[in-house]
C-alpha cells in the first residue's frame, strides 16, 4: 500500500512534497481548500507526476468535511500534514483565524485518522519554535522558547497536541515533526514554485520579485547586526532538498523505537541577507538594487541548524546549494512572468 494523503498539497512546499512523493511510487491524495494556494497547480502537478494523483478540495477546520474525507481515503499509509496558515504579521493582527485554522484542522484530522485507522502523520513544524537561540548550531534538543507570534505558537502547540496524542490510547499513532529552517527556490523544470499571495515577506521572493522589476528596490531589514556584514544570518534550504526529507521520514517512521520524533531540516549553513543578494545577482546575471532599513521588528539575528540528527537518522542530506537555489528561483520567476498561472 503507498497511497498517502497531503494535506496543503497545492501550497509551496506541499507541491515539492507531492513530486518527490510520486517519484518514488507513491499515490497522492491531496486535500487543499485553495486558501492560501492556486487552482492552477493542479494541472501543473499532473504534468511533473506519473503516479496517480487526488484532489480534495476541503477545508479541514470543517470536522465533518474532514472526517467523511479521510473515511473516504482510510486506505492510505499515513498523512502529511502541511496545511495551515503561515504569515506571521498577520497572525498578530488576526490571532483568532490561526488558532482555527491551525490547530482545529490538525485536531479534527487526529480524530479522523484514529476513526479510520491511520496511524503515520508527518507534521511540519518551524524552527521558529527555537526563537533566537542561546547557542549555534541549533539541534533537536536546544531549548523550545516562548513563541514570538501567534503563528508560531500554533506549530509549538501542534507539536504538543501530537506529544499528547502518540502517548494517549485514543490513536494508534506514530508522528515525526520536522522543523522547517528557510525554504526558498523551485522546482528545476520551473512548473512550480512559491507563489506569494500579494508583497511577499520573505526575503528570497521579494529579491526575485525585484529583479524581475516589480519593487524599485530590496529592503534589507537592518545591516548593524554583530554578524560579518551586518545582516541577519538564516539556514536557507532548497525545496527540493526539503521535500525528499518527507518522503525519508515517512518510510522512517515505521523503523523508529519511538513513538514520536522531531528533525531540524536546514543545510547547516548559515546565510546572510547580503550574501543571498549576491547569489541572486549572479542567478539573474545583473544587479539587484537595494536600500537598508531599520531592523523588522520581531527578527532574529542569527540562527542555522544542527542537521547531524536528520543525516545519521533519516540518512537524508540537503545536496543543493545557495546558487541552485537562486537559479530556480528565478527560472520560475521567468516562467511566471511568461505564463501567468
Ligand atoms: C519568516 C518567519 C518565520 C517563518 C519563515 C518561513 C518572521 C519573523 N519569521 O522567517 O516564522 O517560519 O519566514 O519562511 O516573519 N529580509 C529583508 N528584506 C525583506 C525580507 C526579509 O532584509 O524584504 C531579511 C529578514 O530581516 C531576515 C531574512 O531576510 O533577516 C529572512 O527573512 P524571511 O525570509 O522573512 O524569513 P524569516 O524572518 O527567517
Amino acid at each position: 500500500m503507498n497511497k498517502v494523503i497531503v494535506t496543503g498539497g497545492l501550497g509551496y512546499i506541499g507541491s515539492h512534497t507531492v513530486v518527490a512523493l510520486s517519484e518514488e511510487g507513491y499515490q497522492v491524495v491531496i486535500i487543499d481548500d485553495l486558501s492560501n494556494s492556486h487552482e492552477g497547480i493542479w494541472d501543473r502537478l499532473q504534468s511533473l507526476c506519473s503516479t496517480e494523483l487526488t484532489w480534495e478540495r476541503i477545508n479541514l477546520s470543517e470536522r465533518t468535511q474532514t472526517l467523511e474525507t479521510i473515511q473516504r481515503h482510510h486506505d492510505a499509509m499515513g498523512i502529511i500534514h502541511f496545511a495551515a496558515s503561515k504569515a506571521v504579521g498577520e497572525s498578530v493582527l488576526h490571532p483568532l483565524p490561526y488558532y482555527r485554522n491551525n490547530l482545529c484542522s490538525l485536531i479534527y484530522l487526529l480524530e479522523a485518522m484514529g476513526a479510520h485507522g491511520i496511524s503515520r502523520m508527518i507534521f511540519s513544524s518551524s524552527c521558529t519554535v527555537y526563537g533566537e537561540p542561546l547557542t549555534l548550531p541549533v539541534t533537536e534538543e536546544s531549548e523550545i522558547q516562548s513563541a514570538q507570534s501567534p503563528y508560531g505558537n500554533t506549530k509549538q502547540i501542534g507539536e504538543e497536541i501530537i506529544r499528547d496524542v502518540v502517548n494517549g490510547e485514543e490513536l494508534d499513532l506514530k508522528a515525526i515533526c520536522l522543523r522547517y529552517f528557510n525554504p526558498v527556490g523551485a522546482h528545476p523544470s520551473g512548473i512550480i514554485g512559491e507563489l506569494p499571495l500579494g508583497t511577499p515577506a520573505n526575503l528570497l521572493p521579494y529579491i526575485m520579485q525585484t529583479a524581475a522589476g516589480d519593487h524599485e528596490h530590496l529592503r534589507v531589514w537592518g545591516d548593524d547586526y554583530p554578524t560579518p556584514d551586518g545582516t541577519a544570518i538564516r539556514d536557507y534550504i532548497h525545496v527540493m532538498d526539503l521535500a525528499e526529507a518527507h518522503v525519508k521520514a515517512l518510510s522512517h517512521l515505521d523503523d523508529m523505537s519511538s513513538r514520536i520524533d522531531y528533525f531540524n531540516l536546514g543545510t547547516g549553513a548559515g546565510t546572510s541577507v547580503l550574501e543571498m543578494l549576491a547569489s541572486a545577482e549572479r542567478a539573474v546575471k545583473g544587479k539587484i538594487p537595494y536600500q537598508v532599513y531599520d531592523r523588522r521588528l520581531g527578527d532574529i539575528m542569527k540562527i542555522y541548524a544542527d542537521t547531524a540528527k536528520a543525516n545519521a537518522v533519516l540518512g537524508w542530506k540537503a545536496k543543493r546549494g545557495l546558487d541552485e537555489m537562486t537559479e530556480t528561483a528565478w527560472k520560475w520567476m521567468q516562467s511566471l512572468k511568461e505564463s501567468p498561472i
